[in-house]
């Protein structure tokens, strides 16, 4: 049995079965109306969600199964204090496949060391948030054709964006990606990330703090929002939130086939005026997440069609 708590759980030639099949999913939709009928996924989200949670279950309905599952802590018995692992081994007598968002880090992992059901981390507190990788892993390949030889610049939360870790971690894999990283002092990637995958693996990357300097070398963009939940004092998150909006202006010396993306939902870092840009692809990240998870749903079910 396997779960997807880290996005380094699958392996590269395993990211691109999955992007096969979420392009096969996109072609012949029909093909898998019924494929998981009779199975269930439950998502157990203890922290907001609109799009990672709608996805799954979008994902799992348009598969023929169906779906369980609360949207927040406060309505189930995370309420009245039961631990993580024994909501894991109820849910895990109701549904075939679990996916957990959680505020703290590492409660995935740990309800995967009980479950007899796979596990899938739908975001760990400021830690990682693998499906939302393959959204974004997805999203590159059909705007690039590739998932190699570009550069990248992450901007925004770079400390507790979640989606940025799991992302970076993924591209570590690929060849000859640089990194630019654009955060004001205080909100820089952590560093186990650049000592366990940017030093590790000697990987290429810089750090700065205006957007504006680097732009005229992305290839792609990936907007963050700053994690107000995760700061330990509203004056800090007051002052750091609005230290990026992402105007028309800022386009201008941008290359013509950037990629902007960004994992939503935005607050102020990308204003509404630049979504009618060709280079804005956040919407179109959000149905290929939707992909990917039904591609991923039928790899942990041990599901195939027949082509
Ligand atoms: C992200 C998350 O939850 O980490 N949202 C998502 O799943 N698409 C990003 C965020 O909340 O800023």
């Amino acid at each position: 049995m396997r779960h997807l708590i880290n996005i380094t759980d699958l392996s590269v030639a395993e990211i691109e079965e999955l992007i096969a099949t979420a392009q096969d999913i996109i072609q012949n939709g029909k093909k898998y109306a019924e494929v998981c009928k009779g199975k269930k996924i439950a998502t157990l989200f203890f922290e907001p969600s609109t799009r990672t949670r709608l996805s799954f279950e979008a994902a799992m309905l348009e598969l023929g199964g169906s779906v369980i599952g609360f949207s927040s802590a406060e309505s189930s018995s995370a309420a009245k204090g039961e631990t993580v692992t024994d909501t894991v081994r109820t849910v895990a007598c109701y549904a075939d496949i679990i996916a957990m968002r959680h505020p703290k880090e590492g409660a995935p992992l740990a309800a995967s060391k009980v479950s007899p059901v796979p596990i899938i981390n739908a975001g760990d507190g400021g830690h990682n948030h693998p499906t939302q990788t393959l959204a974004d892993l997805f999203t590159i390949y059909r705007e690039k054709g590739r998932l190699e030889n570009f550069t990248i610049g992450f901007c925004g939360d770079l400390k507790f964006g979640r989606t940025v870790h799991s992302l970076i971690t993924a591209l570590s894999r690929y060849r000859n990606i640089n990194f630019i990283f654009i955060s004001p002092e205080e909100l820089r990637i952590p560093d186990y990330i650049k000592e366990d995958t940017l030093w590790k693996n000697k990987l290429p990357y810089i750090e700065v703090e205006r957007l504006e300097d680097v732009m005229p070398q992305l290839d792609i963009l990936y907007m963050t929002r700053v994690q107000k939940e995760r700061f330990f004092n509203e004056a800090d998150y007051v002052r750091l939130k609005d230290s990026y909006i992402l105007e028309p202006s800022k386009l201008a010396n941008a290359k013509k086939d950037l990629s902007v993306l960004h994992p939503l939902p935005r607050v102020n870092e990308i204003s509404h005026l630049v979504d009618s840009d060709p280079r804005a692809c956040y919407f179109k990240q959000v149905l290929n997440g939707k992909y990917m998870r039904m591609a991923l749903i039928l790899k942990l079910l041990n599901l195939e069609v027949d082509s």
